[in-house]
């Protein structure tokens, strides 16, 4: 089939590359030249485990291409993608330009019948807007081409984006109850048949309730870590650990073990912005959502959580300390720094005055980005933060080490290396990667999200207790 998919970002970028994968023929278009010279020279514009492979492989073989062309995209695909930005407006909501700009180009541009699929996250009702925008463009026109807008987001995780579009658990198409959108679902069935063959994973619905699955989806995930951590923050007062309370609930069938991680914060380019956009719609219609009000505030403080233990532990003036961050991107497996918990907390550090020597293992390029952004105001903190080039580097004469992404490599260091590299063997870990109780055994004074000591191990006189 001929598709087009308009942004090239993580979404577009994956979608594009997985369906010329299965044997589409298909043209990615992205306003950003820059992107799109990188991706023509044979290079990738993110990090994101297999996918290099898939582009490399479809482009070779002539079933995918990238372009800045907007009549030759509009030209070429039946199906065209929308999977441009959606970040947040200041009041919140969905800033929808990005979308809108794309419907204009094309209602402007095409030729035939098209099927024009929403794929960015967008708030209930923009499939209408995306139809009155390519309708009000045929008028100016005069032109009478056939088209259905369906919504289809998408559910992909970074750093896992390839498998899970290649084996979703669920496909999401609204479709319009009219002609137009009978012979939309019957393409997308087409589409999509590749990755149904075990069993259809395909849920049809109205547009507007798939429009809004996608906000209620992401506005549950991140929910359950709100509500993690929040319970976190109490078991470090109660002496409990949120580990074991992790397990006990998750084995309820009804719970489950997903999403239940204490730890920094959420943060990435989805679940801040889609939270605060379900508010907004929630107040848009008279709704005050208290539940997802509640999500946001607690994460928002849940990403100061490292900054108040460790001004607890080495006093407000961080003068003169110097400390190791293991982890920058907002999760593992991607370079996305979009909102990382990291950023609050370095900026938190070095405002107090603090050195900071960072290191991740694939993040460094859109991290010194993304600090030059966040420090552009101070540049006495930005000459005291230094990106370092392995984990290692960043130990000597550091005051302690913090961990804010969960990423394989830290999840079993050599821990007497550990304890002679630092200048004092302190260890803040905002994502529970080790055992406290061993941790205090190996000497280190250990500072997790919500971990109390086991009881043994805090009776023992010899060892200091430094719970939570
Ligand atoms: N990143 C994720 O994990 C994820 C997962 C599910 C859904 N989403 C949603 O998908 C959408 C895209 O997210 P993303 O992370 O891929 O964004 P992104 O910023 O990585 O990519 C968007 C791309 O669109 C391009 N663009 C903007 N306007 C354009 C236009 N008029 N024509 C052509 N290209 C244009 C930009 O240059 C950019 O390359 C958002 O709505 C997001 O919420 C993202």
């Amino acid at each position: 089939m001929k598709i087009t998919i308009v942004g090239t970002g993580y979404v577009g970028l994956v979608t594009g590359a997985c369906l010329a994968e299965i044997g589409n023929d298909v043209f990615c278009l992205d306003v950003d030249q820059k992107k799109i010279d990188v991706l023509n020279n044979g290079g990738i514009p993110i990090h994101e485990p297999g996918l290099k492979e898939i582009i490399d492989r479809s482009r070779a073989a002539g079933r995918l291409q990238f372009s800045t062309d907007v009549e030759a995209s509009v030209a070429h695909g039946d199906i065209q993608f929308i999977a441009v930005g959606t970040p947040p407006s200041e009041d919140g909501s969905a800033d929808l330009n990005y979308v809108l700009a794309a419907a204009r180009d094309i209602g402007r541009h095409m030729n035939g019948f098209k099927i024009i699929v929403d794929k960015s996250t967008v708030p209930v009702g923009t499939a209408q807007r995306v139809r009155d925008t390519i309708a009000a463009e045929l008028t100016r026109r005069g032109a009478k081409q056939g088209f259905s807008v369906v919504s289809n987001p998408e559910f992909l995780k970074e750093g896992a984006a390839v498998e899970d579009f290649m084996r979703p658990d669920r496909i999401v198409i609204g479709v319009e109850a009219d002609d137009s959108g009978n012979r939309a679902r019957e393409s997308m069935k087409r589409l999509y048949a590749p990755f149904n063959r075990n069993h259809d994973r395909t849920l049809y619905m109205d547009v507007r309730s798939a429009e809004f699955t996608k906000y209620a989806a992401n506005a549950m995930l991140a929910t359950r870590i709100s509500f993690m951590n929040e319970l976190a923050n109490l078991a470090d007062s109660v002496g409990a650990d949120i580990e074991a309370v992790r397990r006990g609930i998750g084995s309820d069938p009804r719970i489950g073990y997903h999403f239940l991680y204490a730890g920094a914060g959420y943060g990435g380019s989805c679940f801040p912005k889609d939270v605060r956009a379900l508010i907004q719609t929630g107040s848009e219609n008279g709704h005050t959502l208290r539940i997802l009000d509640a999500v946001e505030a607690v994460n928002d403080a849940q990403k100061q959580v490292l900054i108040k233990k460790i001004t607890e532990r080495f006093g407000e003036d961080l003068t003169d300390r110097t400390f190791a961050v293991w982890g920058l991107a907002f999760k593992p497996n991607t370079d996305d720094m979009r909102e990382a918990p990291s950023r609050t907390l370095i900026r938190g550090l070095l405002e107090r005055g603090a050195r900071v020597k960072a290191y991740d293992p694939v993040s460094m390029d859109a991290a010194r980005a993304a600090f030059a952004e966040d420090l552009a105001d101070a540049p006495d903190a930005q000459a005291r933060l230094s990106f370092v080039r392995t984990e290692g580097e960043a130990l000597p004469n550091a005051d302690a080490l913090l961990i804010v992404t969960e990423w394989k490599a830290f999840k079993s260091p050599d821990f007497n290396a550990l304890r002679e590299a630092l200048k004092t063997p302190v260890v803040f870990d905002g994502r529970n990667l080790y055992e406290p109780g061993a941790m205090l055994e190996n000497g280190f004074e250990y500072y997790a999200i919500g971990r109390a000591l086991p009881p043994e191990a805090a009776r023992r006189p010899q060892l200091r207790v430094a719970q939570g």
